[in-house]
């Protein structure tokens, strides 16, 4: 098999990108053309970036697990789709095949239909890293039910929130988790976000880590009972068959949850043909999958990266998807490179921080691994500091192997800006150029185009996307003008991505950070609101603000400044005890790293905190703080200065 629409030299780059622009029409025509679908499109793209309203292969119909599965049983049935690496080195590795991954995905098709789920119902589902979870979400895909993946990482209360956003009906859980030497209580952590809930009609529960958990009669099944029953259903003669729901090109395919500069996070919603194609597209010709390639992308499938980049774009192009269930760091750190070495992995696609957390470690875990069949190193979530760019490629490339830097977002369903592997250059920290189909433009406050370089000759300025690719966001779920005001009022007729970038003479594109209050920690988002939210649920604080500071391994790290009202004797233990009301309310990931209790808050007269100045003080920046004559009351600043951490 081999992909028509992969590009492969500089010139065939540069040729797709002008037609990309000046027709995107006949181009995005001519890749769809891979794919499978029921019925053809009437009109490949229609749109405007004011309401907004965004349709691509309008008219088409198709389902998406038809492309990821059934078209693939023929040539790859015996070809693993997934290969899954326990938590536990020692424990069995699990191969699935392309036929046995329909067949289980059928199966869990005929169990979600079993349990009431129809199409366009939407699906919660909160497991660990196992290929049940694979399952469950192509299901999902199968039947037309909407999935709603949440990190196993989020607390009771985080995902009771996202239930209620999206009117869930249905969960699919397991009893717990395996992430290194913890073993995390999902089923419990779901019993108490459902304490109260009068949604919930089923959770379908797959036993992990064999840990008691209670089981409600009339709502909690078990997987392993369902898929028993629904296989004695779908399995005649040998052959399984569960028929895929015909799904409109624009039909929802999934919500995935996503912080913002608000304080509660926002379920953007992609739809079935523009992901599909925009993913596999972008998979192919990033990373130049090559057909029986082994693909590992570490990612955990509870962010975009995993739903983009493990599952949908690998399987839609028939690749084998490296699944791993454990972290980095353990047993030892040198767990990926044991990984690479064991199953003979070609394309490692991680995030910076995880690079410089291993680099962290030395060269020592690096002994005697044979890293020698990657063909590929690639990085996504954060910008990546050159050191820790060379060290990749030094030691983990070794200087042979093409680094892609893809800078993308929940939002856009795939990679945007980024290098082709071995096609296009590389530049240590520069995500290069925009993929074919991606019009990006730098614009200052006022949304004007910004033309003046700065004194290294390079323009600098807020990231925006001037027409909409395949993969762009529809909406936020339940909210469309959320989705309007969040992305497209900024600028007049722009897509506003929350990002700074510099861009060079060669068009080269440098993503510098967000430039709202969305942080970005160990390559996770967190809006700073919804920190600060949580920080203030906890009795005792008064008012708190969060800033993000120069983190080294993590990128970017949480500096809380908090005022209390009661005499703390001992600020260890508060601090202890707001650490774990940030852990209760959102999650341990948005556990702020540092915790000043301070008097007061730089406020202007106007009363809205000053951010700038805090920022500048956790970055360890006392003297320039620029203008402070709007302040309220200029002497906080000089407190918070002299008790900073
Ligand atoms: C940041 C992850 C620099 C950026 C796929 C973006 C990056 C946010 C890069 C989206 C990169 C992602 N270089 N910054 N290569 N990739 N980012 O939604 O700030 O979890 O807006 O999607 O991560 O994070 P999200």
């Amino acid at each position: 098999m081999s992909y028509p629409f992969q590009i492969k030299s500089l010139g065939q780059y540069h040729d797709a990108y002008k037609k990309s622009v000046e027709d995107p029409e006949s181009y995005w025509a001519s890749v769809a053309e891979y794919f499978q679908w029921r019925k053809t499109w009437d009109k490949v793209l229609e749109w405007n970036f004011k309401e907004p309203k965004i349709e691509w292969f309008r008219g088409a119909k198709l389902n998406i697990t038809e492309n990821c599965l059934d078209r693939h049983l023929a040539d790859l049935g015996d070809k693993p789709a997934i290969i899954w690496e326990p938590n536990d080195p020692g424990d069995k590795i699990r191969v699935v095949t392309y036929k046995r991954l329909h067949k289980r995905v059928c199966q869990f098709a005929q169990v979600l239909k079993n349990n009431g789920v129809k199409k366009g119902d939407r699906v919660c589902i909160y497991m660990g890293m196992i290929p049940e979870l694979a399952y469950a979400v192509l299901a999902c895909a199968r039947i037309g039910a909407i999935h709603s993946v949440i990190f196993g990482g989020f607390s009771a209360q985080s995902i009771a929130d996202r239930l209620d956003d999206a009117k869930a009906e249905y969960i699919v859980t397991c009893d717990g988790a395996y992430r290194g030497s913890k073993d995390i209580p999902l089923k419990t952590v779901i019993d108490d976000a459902l304490i109260g809930n009068k949604i919930i009609k089923r959770v379908i529960v797959y036993t992990r880590t064999r840990t008691p958990v209670s089981m409600i009669k009339g709502r909690d099944v078990w997987w392993e009972d369902e898929m028993e029953h629904a296989e004695a259903q779908i399995e005649k003669d040998d052959i399984v068959s569960f028929p895929a729901e015909e799904m409109d090109a624009e039909d929802p395919l999934f919500i995935l949850y996503t912080s913002g500069s608000t304080g509660k996070p926002k379920g953007v919603v992609h739809t079935c043909a523009g992901y599909m194609v925009w993913t596999t597209y972008t998979f192919v010709n990033v990373f130049q999958y090559d057909p029986g390639q082994v693909h590992f992308c570490t990612a955990d499938i509870g962010w975009v990266t995993g739903h983009s980049y493990i599952l949908y774009g690998p399987l839609c192009a028939g690749a084998t998807s490296l699944m791993f269930e454990g972290i980095p760091t353990w047993p030892d750190a040198g767990r990926l490179w044991e990984i690479v070495d064991k199953h003979k992995v070609n394309i490692i696609y991680t995030a910076p921080t995880a690079i410089r957390s291993l680099m962290g470690f030395g060269l020592d875990p690096l002994k005697g691994k044979d890293l020698s069949s990657l063909k590929t190193l690639g990085t996504v979530g954060e910008p990546i500091n050159e050191e820790a760019w060379h060290w990749y490629d030094d030691h983990i490339g070794k200087r042979k192997c093409p680094i892609v830097d893809t800078w993308w977002q929940t939002e856009t369903g795939g990679a945007l800006i980024s290098n082709l592997a071995g096609v296009t250059p590389a530049k240590p920290g520069w995500a290069t150029l925009p993929i074919p189909g991606v019009q990006p433009v730098l614009v200052d406050e006022n949304g004007k185009e910004v033309t003046e370089k700065d004194e290294h000759g390079l323009l600098k300025g807020n990231l925006c996307i001037k027409a909409p690719w395949p993969g762009i966001i529809r909406t936020t779920y339940g909210d469309h003008e959320r989705c309007r005001t969040n992305y497209f009022a900024t600028y007049e007729n722009l897509y506003f991505t929350g990002d700074g970038a510099y861009k060079d003479e060669n068009g080269f594109y440098r993503i510098t950070g967000r430039v709202d209050d969305v942080l970005n920690v160990s390559g996770h988002r967190i809006g700073t609101a919804e920190v600060e939210n949580a920080i203030n649920m906890h009795a005792g604080v008064v008012e708190s603000a969060v800033v993000g500071y120069p983190h080294e391994i993590k990128g970017q790290g949480l500096y809380a400044y908090v005022i209390y009202n009661r005499p703390h004797v001992d600020d260890e233990l508060t601090r202890k005890d707001i650490l774990a009301t940030v852990t209760r309310i959102i999650g341990a990931i948005a556990r702020p790293d540092k915790i000043q209790f301070v008097q007061g808050l730089p406020k202007t007269r106007s009363g809205k905190i000053m951010r700038r100045i805090l920022r500048k003080i956790a970055e360890g920046e006392t003297k320039n703080l620029g203008d402070t004559s709007t302040l309220l009351d200029p002497a906080v600043v000089d407190d918070i200065k002299n008790g900073r951490l």
